[in-house]
């Protein structure tokens, strides 16, 4: 790979993990999306999309099933918080694909407490390319319609297929 390939791939300024298009088909088939809140016209994931200049952040989500690959950089805290509170709606739920930072803050604030956390074995290729991403990945979903308490952790293969189930249960140690 070239070293301005490299560079631009390993930054955070870059935001354009656009997600394989098989990995998508595979989730869709389980929850049917119907809002990709996070694009732009190339990457669009859904009928109903925000992009950049409408600003997916500042719309309402409220009653749909989100599919959220957010933008890399330090925004993505906004974004996942954006993700938690809007789950809190009614018939809503939001399926996020992130890179599995489990070191951050906002991990620990938001991803701790979704409902569902996959972790995906190896790594994912992004948009057209033939490399795999240089962080691993995770899908992290928030549902209005869950009551559990801590998330059941399922272990996920590159291609979208779950592998097998943790159930996990949150207690103070
Ligand atoms: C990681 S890409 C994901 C693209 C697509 N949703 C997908 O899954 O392939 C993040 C996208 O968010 C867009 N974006 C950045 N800021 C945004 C904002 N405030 N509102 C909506 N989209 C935004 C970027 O232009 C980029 O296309």
């Amino acid at each position: 790979m070239e070293q301005k390939t490299i560079q631009t791939m390993f930054s955070s300024k870059s935001d354009k993990w656009s997600t394989p298009q098989a990995f998508y088909d595979e989730l869709n088939k389980v929850h049917n999306f119907t809002l990709d809140p996070c694009c732009d016209e190339e990457s669009k994931k859904c009928e109903k999309f925000f992009t950049e200049k409408d600003n997916g952040l500042q719309q309402s989500w409220r009653g749909e099933t989100v599919f959220m690959n957010p933008p890399y950089g330090r925004e993505i805290k906004k974004w996942l918080a954006k993700a938690h509170s809007e789950s809190k709606n009614p018939n809503t739920k939001v399926v996020c694909l992130v890179p599995a930072r489990t070191d951050t803050k906002y991990w620990h604030e938001h991803c701790m407490s979704a409902d569902k956390l996959y972790l995906i074995k190896g790594r994912l290729k992004f948009g057209d390319s033939k490399n795999s991403a240089p962080f691993p990945s995770a899908i992290v979903v928030f549902d209005s319609e869950s009551d559990r308490d801590s998330p059941e952790v399922t272990a996920m293969n590159s291609n979208g297929k779950p592998l097998w189930t943790l159930k996990v249960t949150k207690s103070e140690v």
